[in-house]
C-alpha cells in the first residue's frame, strides 16, 4: 500500500506546480489568467507575448508529467511492488488532476495537454513521439488550431496505446482513457468556439472572448 501513499499525493502536488502562472508572474509581472484565452498553459503564455516563457512552460508542464510517472515508478519498484506500471498510471493520471485542478489556484487550472504529453511519454514513449506527436503536429500545420490538435490527439491515445500497453489491468485502462477524457472536457470552451467558427488560431492576434 506504501508507495500508492506516496506516489499519488506526490504526482498531484508535482502536477499541481502552475508554471505559466509562475513564471508570467515572476517575468512579467501579470496574471496570465486576464489575458488571452485565460488559459496558464503554453499556448497561452505564447499568446501573450512572451514566445520564449511559452517553451519553457511546455518543457516544465511536461517534464512534472514525466517525472510524476517516472517517480512513482521508481518508488514501486523500490519496494518490490509488482504492479509498478498501473502506480504510474495512476500517477500520471493525478499530475493531469494536479495541472487541471491545482489546490494553489483555488483548483482553476490548466487544459492538461503538456502535462499529458510528459505522462504519455513516460508510459509509451513510441507511440507518443511517432504517432501522438505527429498526429498534433500535422493538424496545427493545417489548421493552425492548438485546441484541435490537443483535442485529436488525446482522443486517439488510447487508441494508439492500449494495443502496446505492458497489460490491460483495470487500473491501466481507466488511466489511459480518463487522462485524454479530462484533457478533453477541460477544452469544452475551445470546442464551443471551434463549432461556432469563433475559435483562435495559434499566430492570429485575434481572441474570441
Ligand atoms: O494547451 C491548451 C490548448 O490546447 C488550447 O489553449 O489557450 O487556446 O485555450 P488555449
Amino acid at each position: 500500500m506504501t508507495p500508492w501513499l506516496i506516489s499519488i499525493p506526490l504526482a498531484y502536488l508535482l502536477g499541481s506546480i502552475p508554471f505559466g502562472y509562475l513564471l508570467v508572474r515572476i517575468f512579467r509581472h501579470e496574471d496570465i489568467r486576464t489575458t488571452g484565452s485565460g488559459n496558464i498553459g503554453a499556448t497561452n503564455v505564447a499568446r501573450s507575448g512572451a514566445k520564449g516563457l511559452g517553451v519553457l512552460t511546455l518543457l516544465l508542464d511536461a517534464l512534472k508529467g514525466f517525472f510524476a510517472v517516472l517517480l512513482a515508478q521508481h518508488i514501486a519498484e523500490g519496494h518490490g511492488f509488482p504492479q509498478a506500471y498501473d502506480i504510474a498510471v495512476a500517477a500520471g493520471l493525478a499530475a493531469v488532476l494536479g495541472h487541471c485542478f491545482p489546490v494553489w489556484l483555488r483548483f482553476r487550472g490548466g487544459k492538461g495537454v503538456a502535462t499529458a504529453l510528459g505522462v504519455f511519454f513516460a508510459l509509451v514513449p513510441l507511440t507518443t513521439v511517432f504517432y501522438l506527436l505527429g498526429v498534433f503536429l500535422i493538424i496545427v500545420f493545417l489548421t493552425r488550431y492548438v485546441s484541435l490538435a490537443s483535442v485529436i490527439a488525446a482522443a486517439l491515445f488510447p487508441v494508439f496505446a492500449l494495443p502496446h500497453a505492458p497489460a490491460h489491468t483495470p487500473i491501466l485502462v481507466a488511466g489511459y482513457i480518463l487522462i485524454p477524457l479530462i484533457v478533453i472536457l477541460k477544452h469544452s470552451q475551445n470546442i464551443r468556439r471551434l463549432l461556432s467558427g469563433k475559435e483562435h488560431r495559434f499566430g492570429s492576434r485575434k481572441v474570441a472572448a
